[in-house]
């Protein structure tokens, strides 16, 4: 039921919050992350030299944000392969390779078809699933839970921000158990235990400014996403969210690819999302991509920058600043990604679409 909400994914944003909070229940300990579900598996998580993270989609964003977090903690390489690009090559895999699959559904066949292929060739196994019970857990060795409740609508919210929350649980209990985590991982799980407020924060100040910017670009034909480090999966998804649901060409790229090709398509009056990573966690990478703001806003891009409270670099080059609050680096991109995913549905409300029922799209993909 959609409870008073204009649509199942109004709701679904929405809910947010619990979708995080929920997913983080129980698998914290003091100032440790340990999830119960994983108990046993140390020997894995030591033994291994390599993960594979596999998925569709919008699962396949927060894969990228779960390499991340898993090779900054938990001090293994992880690459990041999409299901049905995985398994028709040959991909060098072992029992040494943890292959974790993310799946809302747990029924994608592609996904699915990956993860038995990974088991055939020896590799373990372990996903991350929204559905009790569903097919891809049981095909798994291990599940890690999320736990954002039934999404019925067929663009991937509160599934999303559950599945990068899982995966920075799991880099975070993968990390304690290989012994790589730093000084500051108790703050790093402070800082995750605070995401569901700062979620909530995001919707309250900024839903009605975001869905007024929608106003303006209803006849707009293209717009894009720009993000470096876990900003990057984030404008891939802005991109995804705005071509499922408002039906307008969208390209995310890593903001460093700009000068290599894609600057070419900015034009005066050419809408780009820019997600600014936090000067107080690097500021390297934030004068970089502060300077790629420069040279599209001097080219006559219409610039949306979505940066920390108090980022006041930004100020002289933007069009419109889009404010979320400080938080650690890694979980930049779940609050970053609320004010994309409420853009797009503003957008094709402005447009008279359905944001529910996008056309051509079912919400969970079994064949392949
Ligand atoms: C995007 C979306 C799809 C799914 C993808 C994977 O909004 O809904 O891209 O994310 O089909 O689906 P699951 O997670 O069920 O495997």
């Amino acid at each position: 039921e959609k409870g008073g909400w204009p649509s199942f994914m109004a709701k679904e944003v929405a809910e947010q919050p619990d979708a995080v909070a929920n997913t983080i229940r129980g698998r914290v300990q003091g100032d440790q992350v340990v999830i119960p579900e994983l108990d046993g598996l140390d020997e894995l998580f030591i033994g291994i030299d390599r993960v594979i993270i596999t998925a569709c989609g919008t699962a396949s964003y927060a894969a990228l944000v779960g390499k991340y977090a898993i090779e900054q903690w938990a001090r293994v390489p992880v690459d990041v392969e999409l299901a049905h690009e995985f398994r028709y090559r040959d991909p060098v895999i072992g029992d040494k390779t943890l292959v974790i699959s993310i799946s809302q559904s747990g029924e994608t066949m592609d996904t699915l078809m990956a993860v038995k292929y990974a088991r055939e060739r020896g590799a373990r196994t372990l996903s991350v699933c929204n559905t009790q019970g569903a097919t891809i857990p049981r095909e798994s060795d291990a599940v890690v839970y999320t736990h954002a409740g039934p999404e019925v609508a067929v663009a991937s919210t509160k599934a999303f921000s559950a599945q990068i929350t899982a995966l920075l649980l799991l880099g975070l209990h993968m990390g304690r158990v290989r012994g790589s985590l730093s000084d500051s991982a108790a703050s790093d799980v402070a800082e995750l235990q605070a995401l569901p407020e700062k979620i909530a924060q995001v919707l309250a100040e900024e839903q009605e400014h975001v869905a007024q910017l929608a106003g303006w670009m209803a006849d707009t034909r293209s717009v894009l996403f720009l993000g470096r480090h876990v900003g990057y999966p984030i404008a891939l998804e802005g991109a995804l969210k705005l071509k499922e649901i408002s039906y307008i060409h969208a390209e995310g790229f890593a903001a460093g690819e700009l000068k290599h090709g894609p600057i070419a398509l900015i034009e005066p009056g050419q809408p780009v999302f820019v997600i600014v990573p936090s000067p107080r966690h690097s500021a390297l990478v934030h004068s970089k991509v502060v300077s790629n703001i420069q040279e599209i806003r001097a080219r006559g891009a219409r610039v949306i920058v979505i940066a920390e409270e108090g980022d006041a670099a930004v100020l002289p080059f933007a069009d419109e600043v889009i404010r979320i609050p400080l938080t650690g680096a890694m979980f930049e991109p779940v609050l970053a990604v609320v004010p994309l995913q409420i853009f797009a549905m503003a957008l094709a409300t402005a447009k008279g679409l359905d944001v529910d029922q996008p056309r051509n799209l079912a919400k969970s993909v079994t064949v392949e």
